[in-house]
């Protein structure tokens, strides 16, 4: 048995889905008795969910992990795990660099941290990295059994089959493992009986979900969405993360037939070079893409778009890199997400010539102008408008509340506390760098 009251710093790096892994792995931890402390100092056990995405995101890992070292010298007891993305990728690598670390454990096997901590007892090192979504599935539930914010996170699909040259993912989290229907509409329903309001599907190729319904036949995603919908307390639906070439007519056309699903698409295109595209693997052209856009916007034509790019793939041009600026102008992003390549081992890009990271520095400040300029046009565009907004927590000002637009920017108004959980209108009166301010109605 687990002693009580022992307490887990728990750590969280990179996407959503890790902040999500996160949140039920501590509600694991709570059920075995352990609390969870902000302060590492204080802690019996330290967590760190990590991203393997990118170099510099992997490297903090480590340096985070030596400054446990004193914690680990006054506390000979404390246990020290790293879980999420480098673990799967590095695994008793982890250990060797890192002797502070008592044990490993990859995103497909959370549900076996409870006993990974009993064995520790016995066994010096443990290193975990099996591959069993569908075991942790079942094993572990979405959060239910405490009053959650508004805004929830539910993953419905695990892993991505496309294997684009530069990306761990399909390395890390493996092949495309979608949960089944019914299990996301119960983790569903429990979210909105907690108090949820707002449900972001999960999922990193989300809209390649294919999830078996009662009667054992593949459902899409846009079914799932429309499921979902039927529950009353769920106001709103969002997806995130999406590949183009998964962006199937009926799901744009859900855009526009569900009021519940938010006009916000998050769809990465990384680079508007059809060269650059051909020789990262995504599988389809910069007129695709120009094409999905445009019907997105025939059915939903104030719909937010946001995207990422990665700037200075090996061979990447000049005329290359004016490509990816051209989309930007035709898609005019309300958002975007842009990167310097970083090359990852066992990745086929690791091999190609990798670009100065001058040429890098400067392409990427460029994009990110462009980005900016029309992220800023869009939300002016959106002062004097009355947005529904769900209002999601107290703001650092007293009287004020924070809320979340249809598009997803912050949403800052005067209100009282009882309003959090509710759509209210809002009459947006400014916009500031990233987020918007309105009044009431
Ligand atoms: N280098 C830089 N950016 C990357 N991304 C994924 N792999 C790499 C890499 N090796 C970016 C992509 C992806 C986002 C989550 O991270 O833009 O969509
Ligand atoms: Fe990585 Fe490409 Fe899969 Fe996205 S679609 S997770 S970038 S391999």
């Amino acid at each position: 048995m687990l002693k009580k009251n022992k307490k887990i710093f728990l750590k969280t790096y990179g996407c959503q889905m890790n902040v999500y892994d996160s949140d039920i792995m501590l509600d694991q931890l709570k059920e075995k008795g352990y609390q969870s402390t902000s302060d590492d100092a204080d802690a019996d056990l330290i967590v760190l969910n990590t991203c393997h995405i990118r170099e510099k995101a992997a490297e903090k890992v480590y340096s985070e992990l030596g400054k446990y070292r004193v914690l680990k010298h006054k506390n000979p007891s404390l246990k020290i795990g790293v879980a999420g993305c480098v673990a799967q990728a590095e695994g008793k690598e982890i250990i060797k660099r890192q002797p502070l670390v008592d044990f490993v454990v990859g995103p497909q096997s959370y549900h076996s941290i409870p006993t990974i901590l009993e064995k520790l007892n016995d066994e010096e090192k443990i290193v975990n990295i099996e591959f069993a979504t569908q075991e942790k599935f079942t094993k572990l539930k979405a959060t239910t059994n405490k009053k959650i914010k508004p805004s929830q996170f539910l993953t419905v699909q695990e892993g991505c089959d496309k294997f684009c040259a530069f990306c761990v993912v399909p390395y890390t989290r493996g092949v495309e493992v979608s949960r089944p229907v019914n299990t996301i509409l119960n983790d569903a329903r429990n979210l909105a009986d907690s108090g949820a309001v707002e449900v972001t599907l999960l999922g990193q190729n989300v809209n390649a979900y294919r999830g078996l319904d009662e009667s054992l036949k593949e459902r899409d995603l846009p079914y799932l969405i429309n499921k979902i919908s039927e529950i009353d307390k769920l106001k709103r639906i969002r997806f995130v993360t999406s590949h183009p070439v998964d962006m199937t007519d009926n799901l744009i056309q859900t855009f526009g037939s569900n009021s519940k699903l938010m006009p916000y698409l998050h769809l990465p295109i990384q680079s508007g070079s059809d060269s650059i595209l051909k020789k990262m693997n995504r599988r389809h052209k910069a007129s695709d893409y120009v094409n999905i856009i445009s019907k997105l916007r025939d059915v939903r034509p104030d719909i937010a778009l946001s995207g990422d790019f990665i700037v200075g793939f090996p061979e990447e041009t000049d005329n290359d890199f004016r490509k990816t600026i051209e989309i930007c102008h035709a898609v005019r992003y309300a958002s975007a997400f842009s990167f310097k390549y970083s090359p990852r081992p066992g990745t086929p890009a690791f091999e190609r010539d990798d670009l100065p990271d001058s040429i890098k520095t400067v392409r990427l400040s460029t994009l990110q102008a462009v980005i900016k300029d029309y992220q800023q046009k869009f939300q002016k565009n959106l002062v004097g408008e009355k947005l529904s907004v769900l209002a999601e927590k107290p703001g650092r000002t007293e009287g004020q509340i924070v809320g979340k637009s249809p598009y997803l920017q912050p949403v800052f108004f005067s209100g009282k506390k009882d309003l959090i959980g509710k759509v209210v209108d809002v009459q947006i009166i400014a916009s500031e760098t990233n987020s918007l301010s309105g009044v009431l109605q």
